[in-house]
């Protein structure tokens, strides 16, 4: 058999898997979500949750992948056949993603063109967004040169492509982001925003809160869909996996940190304090930002440096989507990367389409009120995350037992610090966090109650 591509280095695996994290999900989604849900108190649940629940996930999964030296499917399979079912639904997550993702990502790149040839004013406009997403043949373009970049890079293999760019794109995007927070600060009126995302707010906390960072968790970290166990299968045994755990959970928490101090101060400079402005869910990016950069001085500027980091974000997001399909393909046919990268691209573009015309000429497609992409997004973060999770813990817990997780952490230096706190979790205390988690998202999205 072929010796299975490596990262390179502790820090190329860190870097790769952080640039898998940090996503969309980190840069609009965690700010308007601590926004929502009790400011400082919201900042603290989720931190206590991502050095312990994020933990005891995101180990398992490195370890899984690392142990077996597969891909979802087979790592599952070969440990126990009854248990290739959890691995093929982890595969379809990614499946489901990867298309509607790269819609979003052409959708940015777009905004990045536009800032940079000088068009903050334009893109201020009120109906610029919807005018663009709800053509036909603009957004799909945008889309397909998303997904070509993305191609390019996973074609370059794991050290050549996926770990080269993460090193280079990963230092920028905090720079970036710190640049963009300081500004921000700066503003008139800015301060009453940060004391508002920090400060807690004990009136807007209750149950619903925990269940809102749970959820954003799980995205946010790339678990359950089978990624980490991919990268987790390119890692080095020589490298310590519970520091690159810790490691990866500071970047991607604070990155989402300091995506707050970027957006929400400038929102409250811009809106005079109307935090209603922080509400727009995806539009928060793509429409209330526009404005608020095309309201202040060097917004031009600003604006374009903020698009290319998204756009970083984005990129080694949808990388390590890709990457995840293409090693399932690669495990359960024995197909090369080249091969498996040209269908996986096909494929993806052929099941974007839809997600990307479900806001112009498929705009009739709607399900609760959801466009196509909405529905993608619903059932694979919704619906499919919380269940593969699930199954993941409960294979773990009392399947291969904790110990089988514990002996790869083990390997590099015989240490396990957190081993007690991952044992508990793993078997008992994640899973009936993740049937809540099901319930609730389900619910809400049959509009028994919404969180
Ligand atoms: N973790 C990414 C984010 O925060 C989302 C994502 C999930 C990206 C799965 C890739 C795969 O945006």
């Amino acid at each position: 058999m072929k010796k299975r591509s490596n990262f390179t280095s502790k820090l190329g695996f860190v870097l790769a898997a952080s640039g898998s994290a940090v996503g969309l999900g980190n840069i609009w989604r965690f700010p308007y979500l601590a926004a929502k849900y009790g400011g400082g108190t919201f900042l603290l649940i989720y931190l206590i949750l991502a050095v312990t629940f994020g933990f005891t996930l995101m180990t398992a999964e490195i370890a899984l992948g690392r142990k077996t030296g597969l891909s979802a499917i087979g790592a599952f399979k070969s440990l126990d056949r009854r248990f290739g079912f959890v691995g093929v639904l982890a595969a379809a997550v990614p499946i489901i993603i990867f298309p509607y993702y790269s819609v979003i990502g052409g959708w940015v790149v777009k905004y990045f063109s536009v800032f940079v040839s000088g068009g903050a004013g334009k893109a201020a406009g009120d109906t610029y967004f919807t005018d663009f997403i709800s053509g036909t043949f603009e957004p799909i373009g945008w889309f397909f040169l998303f997904m070509a970049v993305t191609s390019i890079i996973v074609l370059c293999g794991v050290e050549k492509g996926i770990e080269k760019v993460s090193k280079f794109m990963m230092p920028v995007l905090v720079v970036l982001t710190i640049i963009i927070a300081v500004y921000s600060l700066t503003l008139n009126g800015a301060m009453e925003g940060l004391v508002y995302y920090i400060k807690p707010h004990m009136a807007d906390v209750s149950a619903k809160t925990i269940l809102a960072a749970m959820g954003q968790l799980f995205y946010s970290m790339s678990l359950a869909m089978g990624i980490m166990i991919t990268y987790g299968s390119y890692m080095k045994k020589e490298n310590n996996l519970e520091s690159s755990v810790r490691q990866i959970e500071l970047f991607d928490t604070g990155i989402a940190f300091l995506a707050g101090l970027m957006i929400i101060p400038a929102v409250f400079a811009f809106s005079g304090g109307d935090r209603s402005a922080l509400n727009a869910g995806p539009g928060l990016m793509f429409m209330t930002l526009p404005k608020v950069f095309a309201s202040m001085k060097f917004g031009g500027v600003i604006g374009t440096i903020f698009f290319v980091l998204v756009f970083f974000a984005a990129l080694t997001s949808a990388i390590s989507l890709m990457e995840t399909i293409v090693s399932i393909f690669r495990d359960k046919f024995g197909w090369g990367r080249k091969g498996a990268s040209i269908f996986v691209t096909v494929l993806s573009l052929a099941l974007g389409v839809p997600s990307s015309l479900g806001f112009g000429p498929l705009g009739f497609i709607s399900w609760m009120g959801m466009s196509v992409l909405d529905i993608m997004d619903f059932v694979s973060n919704s619906v499919l995350m919380p269940i593969v999770a699930f199954f993941t813990c409960i294979f773990i817990g009392f399947i291969i037992k904790p110990k089988t997780v514990s002996d790869e952490v083990k390997v590099t230096d015989g240490t396990f610090k957190a081993e007690k706190m991952f044992n508990v979790i793993i078997k008992w205390v994640a899973p009936i966090f993740l049937v809540l988690i099901l319930g609730s998202s389900v619910a809400s999205a049959l509009g028994v109650f919404t969180i």
